[in-house]
């Protein structure tokens, strides 16, 4: 007879009783895979900065909205103040050819060093957003922040921007609008250090009660 397989079992006592780094590292990995971004903004001195963000979410799409939560704001948070300032923003998808440089952005350099230079990324700029671009990144967004808001169960904050541009190459994009963030070679996270590769299964139709789904082509 085969062993049966052993469940691991944690309720609220027991995560929080977990040891900090282990409860981050399993509580961050729960939330499943999560977009990989890079948010470029501009201190009002100037300063470039980048950090790499996992919480990057759909809002709306019109008016154009995204989302993000950004860490409690009780230490000095660069992206965070500087789009306060300015007001604006760039979220840039990551790929396999940025990855380490990206994963590097999330180390504390100071407020005076650009995390471009230090991560050896070029800044490139846009017709509608003064926020800086990553050039080596495929899928560009350019935004205007709408609304931030402290949320009162754990002090994270949660930054809505409309989208003021788009910049991305025209063969991923199909006929019906979908963007293929796949071809464009946007890799996944779990957890806060671990990236992957994606494959699709397959597209499909809009759900309807009285109609099975089916397989949409994607060229
Ligand atoms: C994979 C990964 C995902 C992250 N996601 C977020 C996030 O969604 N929100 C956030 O505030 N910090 C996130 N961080 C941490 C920031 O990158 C880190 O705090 C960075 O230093 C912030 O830089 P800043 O002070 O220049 O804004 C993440 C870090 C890693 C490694």
């Amino acid at each position: 007879m085969t062993k049966p397989q052993q469940v691991f079992y944690a309720d609220g006592d027991t995560i929080a009783n977990m040891e900090q780094r282990y409860r981050a590292a399993f509580i961050n990995s729960l939330s499943g895979f999560k977009s990989a971004n890079l948010i470029g903004t501009s201190s009002s001195d100037g300063v470039n900065n980048l950090a790499i963000v996992n919480s990057v979410f759909h809002v709306g799409a019109n008016p154009p909205l995204l989302g993000m939560i950004i860490r409690p704001h009780t230490v000095r948070r660069d992206t965070l103040e500087n789009l306060e300032a300015t007001g604006q923003y760039t979220i840039n998808h990551i790929n396999q050819d940025i990855l380490r440089q990206a994963h590097q952005t999330s180390a504390r350099y100071e407020a005076e060093v650009s995390e471009f230079d230090a991560v050896g990324l070029t800044p490139e700029y846009g017709k509608r957003c003064n926020a800086p671009y990553v050039a080596q990144a495929i899928i560009k967004i350019g935004l205007q922040k709408k609304q931030v808001t402290e949320l009162e169960i754990n002090g994270t904050v949660l930054v809505i921007g409309q989208i003021t541009e788009v910049m991305l190459p025209d063969n991923i994009i199909a006929g019906d609008g979908y963007v293929d963030i796949e071809k464009a070679g946007t890799v996944a996270i779990s957890s806060l250090d671990s990236y992957h590769n994606t494959q699709r299964i397959e597209r499909l139709t809009y759900a309807k009660p009285d109609l099975p789904v089916s397989a949409i082509g994607v060229e």
